[in-house]
């Protein structure tokens, strides 16, 4: 029998990057876990970018452990596919869809009120539609394209679904970060990227720094109502996003990319298992909580975290 590595072994696997986030690193964590989650049966999760990629696998594989799943997509015609591709791959048939654009603050409003009319209970919410742009660009409601679809509404939707998931208690939101925010600090007053060169990377990696910082605040917000927040990494896996927005990267380590399952697979673990809702407003990658830092030149000044959530506000229209 081979043995696991142990958990001093993993971090320092973990400090080489490109053995952590690879499917080098999956291989030989995953010798460590035992088979078989627990059942979500009873458990209603809503995903976000469900249509493609992780959000489309972690979907499938919840559906397997009996989840009634609401997929949020922003095509009819994928949700529907997706819809059809996962009834009829696990027979589940409790598989709800709804349609919202992420990079527009009203459509994740209707979003969230058709959420909060159409579902009694929320138990997970599973904020994982984002996306990395080559170009700046500005939303109809001027909003920076990056700053939209992968931080402003994941702060709002949650925000807004947080009284039906304090309802549902014990329920759990689930961030899909990067591992690329370990390269970033967050820019509070700079979040709509208009300083300087635009550099997609770094726009998108300051997004998901900005997930993570959001993920420990509401774990502190929530903390005794029954409510956790964790955010993870998948690593590199290869999805149709990484083959789109990263080109070259894609070409260059297809071999070593994560299959979607193995990059999906600590998001399902965070919804399912036991340990997860022991531990509130941690940062995951294979099952394992990771540093939130990897450079203090990342690490922000502690008002920044309380701007952050200020400037995030101003932007939504809201006051939570
Ligand atoms: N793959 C990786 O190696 C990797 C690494 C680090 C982090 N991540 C993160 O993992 C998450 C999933 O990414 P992926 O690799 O699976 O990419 P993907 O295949 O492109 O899937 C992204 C999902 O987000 C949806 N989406 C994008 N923009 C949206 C918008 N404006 N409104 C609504 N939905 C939108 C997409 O919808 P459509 O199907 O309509 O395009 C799709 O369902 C993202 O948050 C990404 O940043 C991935």
């Amino acid at each position: 029998m081979e043995t696991p590595p142990t958990p001093r072994f993993d971090d320092l696997l973990d400090r080489t990057v490109i053995g952590s986030f690879t499917n080098v690193g999956y291989a030989i964590r995953k010798r460590r876990w035992v088979d078989g989650l627990p059942s979500l049966d009873g458990k209603t999760v809503v995903i976000t970018g469900a249509t493609s990629g992780l959000g489309r696998v972690a979907a499938e594989r919840m559906a397997s452990l009996g989840a009634a799943l609401r997929l949020v997509g922003r095509s009819e015609a994928k949700l529907e596919i997706a819809r059809r591709e996962i009834n009829s791959a696990t027979g589940n048939d409790d598989l709800g869809v709804y349609v919202a654009d992420h990079s527009d603050m009203g459509s994740v409003r209707d979003l969230a009120d058709a959420l909060l009319a159409g579902e009694p209970a929320i138990d997970v919410l599973i904020n994982n539609a984002g996306a990395l742009f080559p170009n700046r660009a500005e939303t109809a409601e001027g909003n920076e394209l990056t700053l939209a679809t992968n931080l402003l509404s994941h702060f709002l939707l949650t925000n807004l679904l947080i009284p039906r998931l304090e309802d549902s208690a014990p329920a759990r939101i689930i961030n899909v970060s990067s591992g690329g925010m370990y390269t970033q600090r967050i820019r509070v007053r700079d979040l709509q990227n208009k300083r300087g060169e635009y550099k997609g990377s770094i726009a998108y990696a300051r997004a998901k720094r900005g997930q993570v910082i959001l993920t420990e605040l509401w774990a502190e917000k929530l903390a005794d109502r029954g409510v956790v927040a964790h955010a993870m990494h998948p690593g590199w896996a290869d999805t149709p996003g990484v083959e789109t927005s990263l080109p070259m990267f894609h070409k260059l380590t297809k071999p070593f990319l994560r299959t979607p399952e193995q990059g999906a697979d600590t998001i399902v673990w965070l919804a399912a298992s036991k340990e997860a809702a022991e531990s509130s407003g941690l940062f995951w990658l294979d099952r394992r909580p990771r540093p939130i830092h990897r450079l203090k030149t990342t690490v922000e000044a502690h008002a920044d975290r309380r701007g952050l959530w200020e400037a995030l506000n101003e932007l939504a229209h809201t006051g939570f």
